[in-house]
């Protein structure tokens, strides 16, 4: 039986991946966390979504020491998906060099353990926010990549060059570089989503909250150059991103890929303005959603959506969810939270 370790595993998107890892394949799977974004107990969630035994390490990827030791123990790793990272723009913004030392330090160490152990498949979370303010929408994996907005933008550039690198000194290391869109929405069984450890940054949880009067939610800016004055972003099903780290792991797992390090483009092609979003929400909810018209934020792009037709033909991934389907997920989710 083959290893798979998932880093992050306890995370928003990492939950999601070992559903899908437990309920469609064979492999052992381990997931590696410290909980720092993250509880525990989300472990029982999976459990009860998924019968197949999950095993889990408790840890920081950012010491490396303690990293070493744990992992000699559990036998060879034959595929890593590494989604272990801090992911919010606006504290990014804030903290920079907290940003910097847990996304790159922690990728480094991962790497480091790889090279030494003989660990040749990898998946890379990353993030549409490596293109920056694209000059071309929709964008390809060969878009140019613009300044990063923020340091969790940069951390995912230069995370991605770090793996680049890397395969290049080292062929027989395979990569897969996976840039999300915006991941939301929650697992169809309404078992699983997205649990904000503190105030969230992200949109649909804010939406959610707000729904259910633990937040109040402001629109950043109605003045941008777009159909209706706020941003336009990719909105993409947790779960569909969850199927596609399946994928390329078969992928890499059977020796598809053409070169060692890919690219590919997570999103589903359609441009949601905020206030398209919002209304998406009233509609599958039949709830009126209160919310203020606020000031720009630091670090948003105007505007990004993908060209994902590289992920529909090498990965065989078509996402399978609409913006109504996520928010109604979403919905489902916080109203189960509720009754916690
Ligand atoms: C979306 C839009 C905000 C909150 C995300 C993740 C990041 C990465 C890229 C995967 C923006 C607006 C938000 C609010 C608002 N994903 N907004 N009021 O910044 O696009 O980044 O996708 O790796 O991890 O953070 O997502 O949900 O924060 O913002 O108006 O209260 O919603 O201005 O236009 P973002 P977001």
């Amino acid at each position: 039986m083959r290893t798979i370790l998932v880093t992050g595993g306890a995370g928003y998107i990492g939950s999601h991946t070992l559903v899908e890892l437990l309920q469609n394949t064979n492999y052992r799977v381990i997931s590696l966390d410290n909980f720092s974004n993250s509880l525990e107990k989300t472990y029982d969630r999976i459990k009860k979504i998924s019968p197949r035994p999950l095993e889990t390490l408790a840890l920081d990827l950012c010491d490396k020491t303690r990293l070493y030791e744990a992992l000699g123990r559990i036998g060879q790793i034959d595929g890593i998906i590494h989604f272990a990272a801090y992911k919010s723009v606006p504290e990014s913004m804030k903290e920079p060099l907290l940003y910097y030392h847990n996304n790159l330090s922690s990728l480094n160490n991962l790497l480091s353990y790889a090279n030494d152990n003989g660990i040749n498949h990898f998946i890379f979370s990353s993030s549409c926010s490596v293109y920056g303010n694209a000059d071309d929408l929709p964008v390809t994996e060969e878009s140019p990549l613009k300044k990063a907005e923020s340091p969790y933008g940069h951390t995912k550039q230069v995370g991605e060059d770090m793996i680049s690198f890397f395969c290049k000194s080292n062929p027989s290391f395979n990569a897969v570089l996976l840039r999300y869109f915006n991941p939301v929405g929650a697992h169809m069984s309404g078992l699983l989503g997205e649990l904000p450890l503190n105030r969230p940054n992200n949109l649909v949880p804010i939406i959610t909250q707000t729904a259910v009067g633990k937040n109040a939610l402001t629109v950043f800016g109605t003045d941008y150059p777009t159909r209706d004055g706020s941003c336009i972003r990719d909105y993409i099903h947790v779960s569909d991103i969850a199927d596609a780290h399946v994928r390329a792991l078969h992928f890499l797992m059977e020796g598809k890929n053409a070169s060692n390090c890919k690219v590919y483009n997570l999103g589903t092609g359609n441009g949601v303005t905020v206030l398209e979003a919002i209304a998406s929400f009233e509609k599958v909810t039949g709830r009126t959603l209160s919310y203020g018209i606020g000031d720009r934020r630091g670090g948003d792009v105007i505007a990004i959506y993908a060209n994902n037709t590289l992920a529909k033909k090498e990965l065989n991934w078509v996402p399978r969810f609409g913006i109504d389907d996520m928010m109604l997920s979403a919905w489902k989710w916080q109203q189960n939270l509720e009754l916690e």
